[in-house]
Order: C-alpha cells, then sequence, then structure tokens
C-alpha cells in the first residue's frame, strides 16, 4: 500500500506536469481525483489492511489526495481557468437551426402579381378611404336612391353619413375629382359588407379596381387590356367569354369569365362542372359618372373594371374556405 501510495504521487507529478490545457486538467481530475479515479480506488482498499494499520494509511491517502488537489489547483490557476471542466469543443458539422421567417401573406402576393403586371402597362396605383359617405360608395357611382346595395342587409353604416365602403369604386370618384384625364390607375383595397360568414362570403374582403379615362378610350382597348392581364396572370390558351351585365357606373357592361384552369373547360368541382370562372366586372364609365366628377362624356371616354382579390387567390391556390386568409394560423400561412 505504501509503495502504490509513492507511485501514484509520482505518477501524479508527471501527469500533472505535462498537462497543457483546460481537457488535459480535466482528464487528470478524472484520472486522480474523481469519485472513480485512481485515489479513490486506494481508499476503496483500505477495508483489506489489517484494521491497526488502517488510521496510518489513511492519513497518508489523505495526504496524497490534498497532494494531487493542490497539483490540479495550481495547473488550473496557472492556465488561467476557475477549475471548472472545460467547455466540449464546438461541433462546426452540426446542422444549424433554423430561424424562422415570416412570408407575405397569400392576398399581399397575389396583389403584388396583379400590381405588377398593371403597372408594367401604365397603371399608377391609387389609394381611398375605407370609411366612405354615400355620395362616393353610390351616389355619384350613378345608384339610384333606393338600389338594394345600399340596403342595411348588405352595407355596413357606421352613421347616418359614414358607411365601411362596400367596393373600392368609390376610390375612381375620389380619383377623378383630383385628377384630369388621361387616367390609368388601379386602386386595390379592403372593402365589407354585411353578409352571412361562410366558407364563399366573408363580412371583410379585398378588390382591385381598374379605371381608364382619355378620349377615343374603346370597348376594344378594355377588352385588350384585361386579356392581356388574365392571359398574363392565368396563363396562355384560356378562352373567354363576356357577358352582358348590369353596373350602375358603366353602360355597357360585362362578366368576364375564363375556362377554368383546372380542367380546361370540361367541367370539375373548381367550375362547379360549368366549365367556366367568373373573374372580373368591366364596362365603360357611364357618363352619369363623368358629369358627377366635372368631366365632360362628349369630350372623354374610359372603361372600368373590379375583381375580387380573395376569390383570385382562391381560385389560384384551390383555397376552398376564405375565413383561412383571416385566421392567422401559421400551419396555414407557412404554405405560401
Ligand atoms: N364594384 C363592383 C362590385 O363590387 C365591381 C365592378 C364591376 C367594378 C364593374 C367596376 C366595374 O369598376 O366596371 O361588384
Amino acid at each position: 500500500m505504501q509503495a502504490e501510495i509513492s507511485s501514484l504521487r509520482a505518477a501524479a507529478e508527471n501527469a500533472i506536469g505535462a498537462v497543457t490545457d483546460a481537457r488535459g486538467l480535466d482528464e487528470f481530475r478524472v484520472t486522480y481525483l474523481a469519485r472513480k479515479g485512481e485515489i479513490a480506488a486506494l481508499f476503496d482498499r483500505l477495508k483489506t489492511v489489517p484494521a491497526q494499520d488502517r488510521p496510518a494509511f489513511g492519513k497518508l491517502l489523505n495526504e496524497l489526495r490534498a497532494a494531487v488537489q493542490q497539483m490540479h489547483d495550481g495547473k488550473s490557476a496557472a492556465l488561467g481557468g476557475t477549475g471548472t471542466p472545460p467547455v466540449p469543443a464546438l461541433d462546426l458539422t452540426l446542422p444549424g437551426r433554423r430561424g424562422f421567417i415570416g412570408t407575405k401573406h397569400p392576398l399581399t402576393q397575389t396583389l403584388d402579381e396583379i400590381k405588377a403586371i398593371f403597372v408594367s402597362m401604365g397603371f399608377g396605383v391609387a389609394d381611398g378611404p375605407e370609411i366612405e359617405d354615400d355620395y362616393h360608395n353610390f351616389e355619384a357611382l350613378n345608384f339610384p336612391p333606393d338600389h338594394p346595395a345600399r340596403d342595411m342587409q348588405d352595407t355596413f353604416f357606421l352613421s347616418d353619413r359614414a358607411l365601411l365602403r362596400t367596393h373600392t369604386s368609390p376610390v375612381q370618384i375620389r380619383v377623378m375629382e383630383e385628377h384630369q384625364p388621361p387616367l390609368r390607375v388601379i386602386m386595390p383595397g379592403r372593402v365589407y359588407r354585411n353578409e352571412a360568414i361562410s366558407a364563399r362570403s366573408y363580412c371583410m374582403f379585398h378588390q382591385v379596381e381598374g379605371l381608364c379615362v382619355d378620349k377615343g378610350v374603346t370597348f376594344g382597348d378594355l377588352k385588350g387590356t384585361l386579356i392581356e392581364f388574365i392571359t398574363r396572370y392565368y396563363g396562355q390558351g384560356l378562352k373567354f367569354r363576356f357577358r352582358p351585365t348590369f353596373f350602375p357606373f358603366t353602360e355597357p357592361s360585362a362578366d368576364i369569365y375564363i375556362s377554368c384552369f383546372i380542367c380546361g373547360g370540361r367541367g370539375c368541382r373548381l367550375c362547379k362542372q360549368s366549365g367556366w370562372l367568373e373573374i372580373l366586372g368591366c364596362g365603360m364609365v357611364d357618363p352619369n359618372v363623368f358629369h358627377a366628377v366635372g368631366y365632360d362624356p362628349e369630350v372623354f371616354t374610359g372603361y372600368a373594371f373590379g375583381m375580387g382579390i380573395d376569390r383570385i387567390a382562391m381560385l389560384r391556390h384551390g383555397i376552398d374556405d376564405i375565413r383561412l386568409f383571416f385566421d392567422n394560423d401559421i400551419r396555414f400561412l407557412n404554405q405560401f
């Protein structure tokens, strides 16, 4: 036992001399001082020593442990460390942690694409208030006083005078009140309707309005511009259908349909087996609208159009519930 104590001390002295860094120092600690180290092993063997010799050997072992601890602490101080175990080496090959990066909302992406196409065709972008008055939302747009759209059932009235705009068409009026022709502008924004909420309709949605006014603007210009837009947005090879309809602020008016881009017109769930998708309303600006803003309809003509962005994004991405856009569920938004 005596000999083993001396040789362990010599070995520890040698070993501490060879330690040059924190990692080596920790190995030293594990070898000699740890609970399963060499010194602990000798303490274990005290049991086998004759009882009368135990105190003496116990004292020697305590001295050995103190001496080795001192070697350790001395080296630790020399290395500038605090004696705490070294940090494991940095593993540069580990895959990094992926940061969370937000994306644009699918409606914003859709609007950005629509805007880019119209801007490239020379349209400007204008904005108007979401809180409107009856005059801009209805009257100046040639809605008769008893038109059903003014009904409480469709319109959110805020007071006798103020309402939430039910479409982006009032921005046409505001733009024309401020500017003289020639005008070529799109007007995106939120609109509100007092409708029962379902997968297909929500109390708030988005539209892009378009307006072009100049001398000699024709229905041919309307067709050319909108077919160019639709082809660039939805792709080549579609069939178009212009169906006559009625809007108070345009005459003549049309709804534009395209052949369903999912089934190619054969009929599917998306187009409700009709083969056609309605994508926007349009028409030639009614002379009464020009009167309201002080333009002379004998001098100027123009076309206007309006489309629902939510619907376009739903068609484009195969989304079957409009409410998903407004739930802010990250599992939905992350897909775009
Ligand atoms: N304002 C119409 C609506 O909300 C959409 C619309 C149709 C706008 C035809 C227009 C247009 O500018 O010419 O249903």
